[in-house]
């Protein structure tokens, strides 16, 4: 007999969803899925504003696959130019549902991110004020700073410091890599949330340079050392309600990830609720995937659960190797190309 499993349709909290071309070919892969999405501003150029989401939130609907109901939630890019009213009327009018923090430079188009994160006190306070979350990347960029060592420097000497200067302000530690990154959840769980990503549940560092150099395995923030792992897998499957999926999927054109120089970002969406089942099945909780995929995103933004399901079944299938792009980017491979997962999603449209 088939093992089966019925959940509540999932939500992807923190989701690259890309333009033109590229989003055409990813768009079906969640929306077949995922409820809803927290879809990332960091286009070139990126989307600072009330008017350029919206923008961008019409090319998505029309990109989306007919009957399908996937909602994109947009946030917005938080630069230090940002203006605090169009900030309240997007989010008041329903456009807007977040402003993402992305320290200058720390990833794929990051360059207008925040230089002076204290000059922005006003815009903060007036996200605090109408209840406006504050996604953040927490990696410091400052050279001298090792990159393994990014994640937990931000939180110490940005973030904490930014929690006490803003006591009402609500923040989500996006894609967490570190243990000292679970600790700080909990320390403030009556106003953190915090997003965790297949990849970083599935893997370490010696998944993706152990034997040879992987760079599909390659994102940011990187993968860390398996006891960091460990402590994302305990606080994924643990069903506590600050911890809940954001897949950061986030697809590059294959040869810009095989090369001498590769793109950061793993893209999971072809298999990202089936990733999570598998990371959950290894752990032996699986009975608490639906509160990390389904339940836990929704209660911290303050939006219904999805009121249909997916049926997961178990049922060994393979991540696809390929998924074609029209243009010049032909085509993206995803996270865990060609491996074997256990649990696949069945009923979908
Ligand atoms: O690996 C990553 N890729 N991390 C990010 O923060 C951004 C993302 C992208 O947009 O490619
Ligand atoms: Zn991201």
């Amino acid at each position: 007999m088939t093992l089966s499993m019925q959940i509540r349709r999932p939500d992807d909290w923190h989701l690259h969803l890309r333009d033109g071309d590229m989003l055409r070919a990813v768009l079906p892969a969640t929306a077949a899925v995922m409820g809803r999405a927290m879809v990332m501003p960091n286009l070139r150029p990126p989307v600072v504003d009330t008017a350029t989401a919206a923008a961008y939130r019409s090319r998505i609907l029309a990109a989306l696959p007919d009957g399908s109901d996937f909602q994109p939630f947009m946030a917005c890019y938080l630069t230090d130019r940002t203006d605090p009213d169009d900030l309240a009327h997007g989010f008041e009018s329903g456009v807007l549902k977040a402003v993402k923090l992305y320290p200058a430079g720390a990833t794929t188009n990051s360059d207008s991110g925040v230089t002076n994160l204290d000059a922005l006190s006003g815009v903060l306070e007036r996200m605090a004020d109408i209840g406006m979350p504050l996604l953040v990347h927490g990696e410091v960029t400052d050279p001298e700073v090792d990159l393994f060592d990014r994640e937990a420097r931000f939180l110490d000497t940005v973030l904490e410091p930014l929690l006490a200067r803003h006591r009402k302000l609500r923040v989500v530690v996006e894609h967490a890599t570190t243990s000292e990154a679970v600790d700080f959840v909990r320390a403030h769980a009556d106003r953190v949330g915090c997003t965790l990503t297949p990849q970083h549940l599935l893997a370490n560092r010696n998944h993706m340079l152990v034997g040879g150099i992987r760079p599909h395995f390659y994102c940011l923030p990187i993968l860390k050392r398996a006891r960091h792992q460990q402590a994302l897998i305990q606080a994924a499957t643990s069903g506590e309600a600050n911890f809940f999926l954001g897949t950061d999927s986030a697809p590059h054109a294959k040869h810009l990830k095989e090369t001498s120089c590769g793109c950061a970002g793993c893209y999971t969406a072809p298999a990202a609720l089936e990733l999570c089942a598998e990371a959950f099945e290894r752990a032996g909780e699986l009975q608490n995937l639906e509160a990390f995929a389904s339940v836990n995103g929704p209660t911290f933004y303050g939006v219904p659960v999805n009121e249909d399901t997916v049926t997961l079944v178990r049922e060994p299938w393979q991540v696809p190797a390929f998924a074609e792009v029209s243009g010049p980017a032909k085509g993206v491979v995803p996270f865990y190309a060609g491996e074997t997962l256990q649990w696949r999603v069945a009923n979908m449209l």
